[in-house]
């Protein structure tokens, strides 16, 4: 249902993954990004973490790539707020074909722009510089699912074992392993819903209101009934 703007449907995500401030906090931490360092976060959005890597190192660059202009959009504001504009920019471009290396890459919940999650962790081989790092993140099992939750997600899940597997199979040296807790997957679904709710309190007569009320009670649905504790999120520090 594509009747809610994408800057309002997310407006009230800090991130558009399942992420605590400090589990973000332990992840820069590992990242370890260091004076003078390029970094560059593939499948962006709108450069939330690209940017809190960025802030604390004055000589460090960052590039956030994405193909949604509008999370682009949202991207440059925030840089522009927290002052580093002349550090961060914000392309619109393909992830999955982008040319350079860099020192740190982050690639958070867009591995299906390469295909499939070993796809993208054994191409990602080449967007790291000799010594540097990669925060990867995406969705894995954290329980096997059920038959609804399969279907949903598809066959391209892996449990968390499998994951760290193929991320070694690529050649990575694993440096962090963590996944989202229940309150972070909670307070992702709840802030997905919120942006929504809001939209819906400023055009309480609009005629697709009611669209889009279904649409919220059936992720609800699907969220309590079939993927909560079900599917997990998995952060992963590789060098
Ligand atoms: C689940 S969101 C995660 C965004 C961000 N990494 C974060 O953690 O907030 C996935 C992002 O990948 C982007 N994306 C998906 N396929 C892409 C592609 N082929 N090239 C560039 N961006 C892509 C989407 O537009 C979306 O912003």
């Amino acid at each position: 249902v594509n009747v809610v703007p994408d800057a309002i449907a997310y407006g009230r995500m800090r991130w558009n993954t399942p992420l605590s401030e400090d589990h973000a906090e332990l992840l820069l931490e590992r990242l370890e990004v260091s004076a003078g360092d390029e970094v560059v976060d593939l499948g962006c959005g709108w450069g939330e973490l690209l940017i809190r890597a960025v802030v604390p190192v004055p000589t460090c660059r960052g590039t956030g790539v994405d193909n949604a202009p509008w999370a682009l959009e949202r991207g440059r504001n925030l840089a522009a707020e927290q002052g580093v504009s002349d550090r961060v920019a914000f392309v619109a471009e393909d992830a999955s074909t982008w040319p350079d290396s860099a020192d740190r890459i982050v690639c958070i919940g867009a591995s299906q722009a390469w295909g499939s999650e070993p796809d993208a962790l054994r191409n990602l081989r080449r967007a790291v510089r000799p010594g540097g790092r990669l925060l990867f993140g995406d969705g894995c099992w954290e329980h096997p699912p059920s038959a609804d939750a399969a279907a949903m997600f598809g066959e391209s899940v892996l449990a968390l074992s499998d994951l760290v597997n193929a991320a070694m199979q690529a050649g990575w040296h694993v440096l962090h392993v963590s996944t989202a807790d229940q309150r972070e997957w909670d307070d992702f679904e709840a802030t997905w819903r919120a942006g929504r709710e809001d939209w819906l309190l400023a055009h309480p007569g609009d005629p697709r209101a009611g669209e889009v009320r279904t649409h919220l009670a059936g992720r609800l649905r699907e969220y309590v009934n079939v993927y909560r504790g079900v599917l997990g999120f998995a952060y992963l520090v590789l060098s």
